[in-house]
């Protein structure tokens, strides 16, 4: 059996281009002893894969070396196995690499968790179910602590980790504004996921519209995006506010200066705290979070949306609809039939 891999092959240099790729053909290598052969289904597409491709930054995980498979968690199923943790046909998500087979010992890729086939389709288990609906849970729960009747503003609110965030919001009683980019992405906030009001920072100031819909300030502001919009937020503070940093995606494909916020000190008089969050930090209470996710969903209080394109070959193009907001809800790479 052959092994489509895409190797990452130079450092991108702004946006990431399919120069800085290259697909390899090999053969798949047999698992040896404490090793399962995995086919991969579904791969994650995420922002935090453009951090993965630099090494000139200190980040919370070791850059992908040039020559090696991009790195991407994903979905696929068993097909053999010598660990005896994993049966042959068990479905399971870890980082499976973008490319088609992986073979390798479990705990070396980080760990492998068995996902039970047929309650849910399986891309979920990328999105609410996977790393950006825990990232969205624990950053808000945990960290943010949301009260009851206290505003929450989010940027990237449309997308994967957004969503979660603004509904989670919402079923504890804040009043959720979302901003994100276009009028069906601001209309999918208020009209499907009821958020109370949603911000278009493509067409208005979010610093003039963030003053219409919160007039008591931002008790929380969840932050995908940073540069001029966690701006427009810090200069809208209520007191003790939580600002969390999630992911700062409008600075990933900067050749320049990291856009530094300007407003930084309205953070003293509003006595707010900000602070960053990595998802791995929450791994021993991912299954209580991904239960509470599923009957809040059975519930019908919490939706789920899925962008899945296809075809490994593709990875480098789909990668960029993150950065250009062409992608409508978590993003997802189908690279192969479950037969
Ligand atoms: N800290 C952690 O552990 C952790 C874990 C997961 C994700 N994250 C971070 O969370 C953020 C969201 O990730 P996600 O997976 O949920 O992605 P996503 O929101 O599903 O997709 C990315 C979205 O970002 C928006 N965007 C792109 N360029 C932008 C720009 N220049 N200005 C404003 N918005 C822009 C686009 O939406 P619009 O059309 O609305 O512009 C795009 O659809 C990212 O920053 C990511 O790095 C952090």
């Amino acid at each position: 059996m052959k092994n489509m891999q895409c190797h990452l092959i130079k450092r991108p240099v702004g946006e990431p281009v399919a120069s800085d790729f290259d697909f390899v053909e090999q053969t798949v290598r047999e698992p040896s002893d404490g090793e399962v052969l995995v086919k991969n289904l579904f791969l994650s597409l995420d922002p935090a894969m453009r951090g993965w491709m630099m090494d000139n930054k200190k980040s919370y995980i070791p850059p992908v070396g040039l020559g090696e498979t991009m790195r991407a968690l994903g979905i696929g199923k068993v097909l053999k196995s010598h660990d005896p943790k994993y049966k042959e046909g068990d479905y399971v998500s870890g980082l499976l690499g973008v490319q088609e087979y992986m073979t390798g010992n479990a705990k070396a890729v980080g760990g492998l968790t068995v996902v039970q086939s047929g309650l849910v389709p399986m891309e979920r288990y990328l999105s609410v179910l996977g790393m950006p609906g825990m990232t969205g849970y624990f950053g808000l729960l945990t960290e943010a602590k949301p009260q009851e009747g206290e505003t929450v503003v989010i940027s990237g609110a449309s997308g994967a980790v957004g969503a979660v965030v603004g509904q989670i919001a919402k079923i504890k009683g804040c009043k959720v504004v979302g901003i994100a980019g276009g009028e069906d992405k601001c209309r999918y906030l208020t009209e499907e996921l009821g958020f109370d009001a949603a911000i278009d920072y493509k067409t208005s100031d979010v610093n003039e519209e963030l003053r219409k819909h919160c007039p008591k300030g931002l008790d929380i502001y969840f932050d995908n995006v940073g540069g001029e919009i966690l701006d427009a937020a810090l200069a809208n503070l209520a007191m003790h506010a939580r600002i969390i940093i999630c992911g700062a995606i409008s600075q990933y494909n900067n050749t320049g200066d990291m856009y530094a916020p300007k407003n930084y000190l309205a953070i003293l008089p509003a006595r707010a705290t900000m602070r960053g969050i990595v998802v791995m930090d929450y791994v021993k209470d991912y299954a209580e979070a991904g239960m509470q996710m599923a009957t809040w969903m059975m519930e019908g209080k919490f939706k789920a949306r899925e962008d899945v394109r296809e075809g490994l070959e593709n990875f480098p193009e789909v990668l960029m609809n993150l950065f250009t907001g062409d992608n409508n809800g978590k993003l997802v790479l189908k690279v192969a039939e479950d037969d």
